[in-house]
């Protein structure tokens, strides 16, 4: 903004501000404000990029509804909607957040929401501003030493330059960090006047969040696990339900809350839960949370074996009409077993330093697979064969095998597991060989065929 024109700098601005303000959501605003410096005509040229920025605008931010709608990739997600993902499609659904008369926007790392109900401007009302500005920067030219009469005649024209910088001043104050938005959402949550609806919007939107680290840890420093867990056991299921969700997507990988979450008491609320009966939406969502829980941290992996959790999920398996959650207890089981397998295998290959060696008397402690033989596993397991789905029989087969040195006499005892093993074998021969038929030499029904034939030969011995 060299110029020496007396208008100019006026121009420029008000450029500025412009483009700052459309291209606030856009990913070249740098560039597109190094147009206005360097042109010689900075106002033709900015003025036509205006127009870009603005097309460009339009294709690249989605503004979610109160439906849920397919988020293509590219588009910016915007923070405080609800994302979810679809798991039939696999494509991620955006709806609108909870707040009226505001909008949200992202623009790589930063997002922000602006108030919709204050004044503020589509691209098209400021291009139209920036026309009439022009207009009247060139009269003002003109006769520079123009009336006050004059200028305020220009101002009327358009929205003052001070209301734009409002705006812009509005927007940088409403552009929310990550840590800024956790803090509004445990606010809203924690708040005697949210509705239950509410809360359960805020810990949806906790839930996207804590997926990164950094997130999750946060929510820690914040007292917001101490909320979660609290919310655990609230008399809302709704609430139970997406504190559970919350609590799971927060430990996932993550050592530090999983720490925080066992000491904060996490593990007996979810075994509580468990115990007694509650919705189905309640227990996937809480048998998620658990299973997040205790991988890869045997000091929780033990104490749930010490406070009963392996009694309560083969109460659950047996319970009527929680068949469906059947697949995912055996998964969190068979997932726990082949951790301590790999575990220790890992320990023959290498000279162990240690901190492996510090692993390995820690998972010593957990002493899951017989208390599983004990416990009755060895005989609920194969009852998952009698599903019709290829990936349960699967999961049976895998962990069916996982148990074979803890079961092996019980499994030989069963007169119904070895007529379902030789029935399966004949189904998935067949079902393998028009695999192979059609090409497939490592097909899906091939790989099952092989657990059973594993299956049956380990049973033989002796
Ligand atoms: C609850 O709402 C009332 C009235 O809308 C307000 O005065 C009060 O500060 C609110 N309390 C909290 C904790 O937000
Ligand atoms: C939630 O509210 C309680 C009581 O109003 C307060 O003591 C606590 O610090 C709040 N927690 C968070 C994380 O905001
Ligand atoms: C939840 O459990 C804690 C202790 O574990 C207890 O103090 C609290 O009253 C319980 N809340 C509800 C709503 O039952």
């Amino acid at each position: 903004m060299k110029s020496s024109r007396s208008s100019c700098p006026k121009v420029a601005l008000i450029l500025w501000v412009v483009l700052a303000v459309v291209c606030a959501r856009s990913e070249k605003s740098s560039s597109a404000m190094t147009v206005v410096e360097s042109s010689d005509n900075p106002s033709e040229d900015a003025e036509s990029r205006v127009e870009d920025e603005a097309d460009e605008e339009d294709l690249e931010v989605f503004y979610p509804t109160d439906k849920w709608q397919t988020l293509r990739p590219g588009q910016a997600v915007p923070a405080g909607s609800h994302v979810r993902l679809n798991l039939q499609t696999g494509q991620r659904e955006v709806k609108k957040g909870d707040e009226e008369g505001f909008k949200h926007w992202k623009d790589g790392k930063r997002q922000g929401m602006v108030n919709m109900q204050a004044p503020s401007f589509t691209a098209e009302e400021l291009k139209e501003a920036l026309k009439k500005f022009k207009e009247g920067a060139e009269d003002s030219t003109d006769k520079d030493k123009g009336t006050e009469r004059d200028e305020e005649a220009v101002r009327a024209q358009f929205r003052p330059l001070e209301e734009l910088k409002k705006d812009m001043a509005e927007l940088d104050m409403l552009m929310e960090t990550d840590i800024q938005v956790i803090r509004r959402l445990l606010s809203t949550y924690n708040s005697t006047n949210s509705t239950v609806e509410d809360k359960v919007a805020a810990l949806l939107d906790l839930e996207y969040l804590v997926h990164q680290v950094d997130n999750a840890q946060n929510l820690v420093q914040m007292g917001g696990l101490r909320l979660v867990i609290d919310a655990l056991n609230s008399t809302d299921v709704r609430l139970q339900e997406s504190s559970a969700f919350v609590l799971g997507s927060a430990v996932s990988s993550n050592p530090t809350v999983q720490v925080e979450a066992v000491e904060g008491g996490a593990l007996q609320k979810l075994l509580t839960l468990l115990a007694t009966p509650r919705p189905l939406g309640v227990k996937k969502k809480v048998l998620f949370a658990l299973a997040s829980l205790l991988r890869h941290f045997p000091f929780a992996q033990s104490r749930f074996v010490n406070r009963g959790g392996v009694q309560v999920l083969a109460e659950l398996f047996q319970v009527t009409g929680a068949e469906a959650l059947r697949l995912r207890i055996i998964t969190v089981l068979y997932d726990l077993i082949v951790e301590k397998e790999l575990i220790s295998q890992a320990g023959l290959d290498y000279i162990p330093d240690s901190s492996h060696q510090e692993k390995l008397r820690q998972y010593a402690q957990v002493s899951l697979s017989p208390l599983l033989a004990e416990q009755g596993w060895c005989s609920l397991v194969p009852e998952l064969l009698d599903s019709e789905e290829h990936d349960w029989r699967e999961k049976a087969l895998r962990t069916l095998l996982a148990m074979m040195p803890h079961c092996r006499a019980q499994y030989q005892q069963n007169p119904s597991l070895s007529r379902t093993l030789s029935d399966l074998q004949r189904q998935y021969q067949e079902l393998a060989l028009s695999e192979q038929e059609l090409g497939e030499e490592d097909g899906y029904f091939g790989e099952i065929l092989a657990l059973l034939d594993s299956a049956v030969s380990k049973m033989q011995q002796a």
